[in-house]
């Protein structure tokens, strides 16, 4: 293994590891536009030049392999003058866009600026090169030609991670500027990730943009429920409100999301939100509603009625065994049902999975364990539980379910307004069998409540007192991995 010396400190490299991860690996932090951990390197902004022993000139650590016995700094007089020369020659034609500019916060031109820039321009404004801007390049990003350093990184990653390769540059010297081919949008599945990645405000988030500045935002880590792959996200709130989804990088799942994921915070605040419960087609107010499906389901009982459980591959488990449990021990009912195993893997060769739900895993296990019936067998019953998105697609008549629900229908007489799981935690087991929580990131609206409560609550009012430790023994009967 080579031994290598930066700013002084002695190091441990790995066989063909460049001088930036060396430095990045022992907390040594080399600015860079260009580089970017999971694409090629490109080695075009010269901003992480560094000084090396033994050689006359200024090397780019990204793309730098170290050997044996070199000696580097990364914080001489050299380096810092050639680091302000790379700026004024990036800022020379940039627009004074940063008042407005959605990348205030995490601009790495303004940060950069701030630690080693700091001059006056020695261009005139007028003088300065005009550029396309605020150009509609695709379903989800506007992009600002003015605003661009040529990084390339754009451009690897279509060209790299989603193989679509819609992106160029086109033109030469400092006319050249980030195109896109004739007849083509920018509408990969996974564009979005373009817009983390640009580092600077050239590629912005139609659906971010001028709503939030980034300084402002909390993040919650938290996992997508999109889809079975269940990639790790930070979900990006505040004052309540959710501004955008952003990837958890990983080295189990993910380095990137896809633009569908990134969206799916809107069911929390979208114009069909259920809020409040709606029982025999009259809104109710969350303990009303509680007490009037209870009064339901006693009747129900009471009268031998058919009543049939769902549980759900869109639920927690512990939404989903709390269901089984309120099934099972309190409405005496062997109607429960869940879904046929789905199959699952990665359809696109990058991340979004052929089973479109997050917890499929984890119920057909329940399902195994519990002998749980599958939806084809549910013939008749006179009086339905479940998610639903399930019942829709089972096409059972609306009249005779009861909808735990996030939206509003009114082709249903009785809806149950449920959190979503941005506003509560739950469990769910991935394709590869991690076993991953989501966190509340913000707070439900008032008169919403958690299937898992919900069902206790339900419970209680039948004078059961389920202990908790009841109620989750059914993780220790599920096969699952945990992350180290
Ligand atoms: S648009 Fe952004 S990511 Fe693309 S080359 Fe310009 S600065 Fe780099
Ligand atoms: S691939 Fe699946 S889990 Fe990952 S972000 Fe997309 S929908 Fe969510
Ligand atoms: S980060 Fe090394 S040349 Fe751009």
């Amino acid at each position: 293994m080579p031994k290598v010396i930066i700013d002084g400190k002695e190091f441990i490299a790995k066989e063909n590891e460049t001088v930036l991860n060396v430095a990045e690996r022992n907390g040594i932090y080399i600015p860079r536009y260009c580089y970017h951990p999971a694409l090629s390197i490109a080695g075009n902004c010269r901003m992480c030049l560094v000084e090396i022993e033994k050689m006359p000139k200024l090397q780019i650590a990204c793309a730098t392999t170290v050997t044996d016995g070199m000696v580097i700094h990364t914080q001489t007089e050299k380096v810092k003058k050639a680091r302000q020369d790379v700026l004024e020659f990036l800022l020379l034609n940039h627009p004074l866009d940063c008042p407005i500019c959605d990348q205030v916060g995490e601009c790495y031109l303004q940060d950069y600026y701030m630690e080693y820039g700091l001059k006056k321009s020695r261009i005139d404004l007028k003088d300065k090169n005009r550029k396309p801007k605020r150009r509609d390049i695709g379903k989800h990003l506007i992009l600002d030609n003015e605003r661009c350093i040529l990084c390339t990184r754009c451009v690897r990653f279509c060209e790299e991670v989603t193989k679509t390769s819609e992106l160029f540059i086109n033109s030469r010297g400092d006319h050249s500027f980030i195109d896109i081919k004739t007849e083509e949008k920018l509408d990969n599945d996974y564009s979005l990730n373009i817009a983390d990645i640009c580092p600077v405000g050239a590629f912005t988030s139609k659906d971010f943009r001028f709503k939030e500045r980034v300084y402002r935002l909390s993040s919650t880590s938290s996992i997508c429920l999109s889809c079975a792959t269940g990639c790790k996200i930070k979900v990006q709130h505040n004052n309540g409100k959710i501004y955008r989804i952003l990837p958890d990088p990983n080295i189990y799942t993910n380095t990137w999301i896809c633009d569908n994921g990134r969206m799916s915070y809107k069911i929390t605040a979208g114009p069909d939100r259920l809020t409040k419960s709606i029982i025999k087609s009259e809104e109710h107010h969350l303990n009303k509603a509680i007490i009037k499906l209870f009064d339901i389901l006693k009747e129900a009982k009471e009268k031998n009625l058919k009543i049939a459980i769902l549980l759900s591959d869109y639920l927690s488990i512990e939404d989903n065994f709390a269901l089984y449990y309120l099934g099972f021990e309190i409405l005496k009912t062997d109607l429960i049902y869940a879904s046929k195993e789905k199959e699952q893997k990665i359809e696109d060769g990058i991340l979004i999975n052929k089973d479109k739900t997050p917890n499929s895993n984890a119920v057909s296990q329940i399902s195994k364990l519990y002998g749980i019936k599958k939806y084809e067998d549910l013939k008749d019953c006179d009086l339905l539980i479940g998610f639903y998105d399930d019942i829709e697609k089972l096409n059972i008549p609306k009249n005779k379910s009861v909808a735990l629900s996030y939206k509003a229908d009114k082709e249903y007489d009785n809806l149950i307004a449920i959190k979503t799981y941005f506003e509560t935690e739950g469990s769910f087991i991935n394709w590869q069998y991690f076993l991953r929580k989501t966190a509340p990131s913000v707070s439900a609206p008032t008169d919403t409540i958690s299937v898992y409560d919900l069902c206790l609550k339900i419970s209680e009012l039948f004078g059961y007192y389920p202990k908790e430790k009841e109620l989750n023994k059914i993780f220790n009967e599920l096969k699952y991995k945990t992350e180290d």
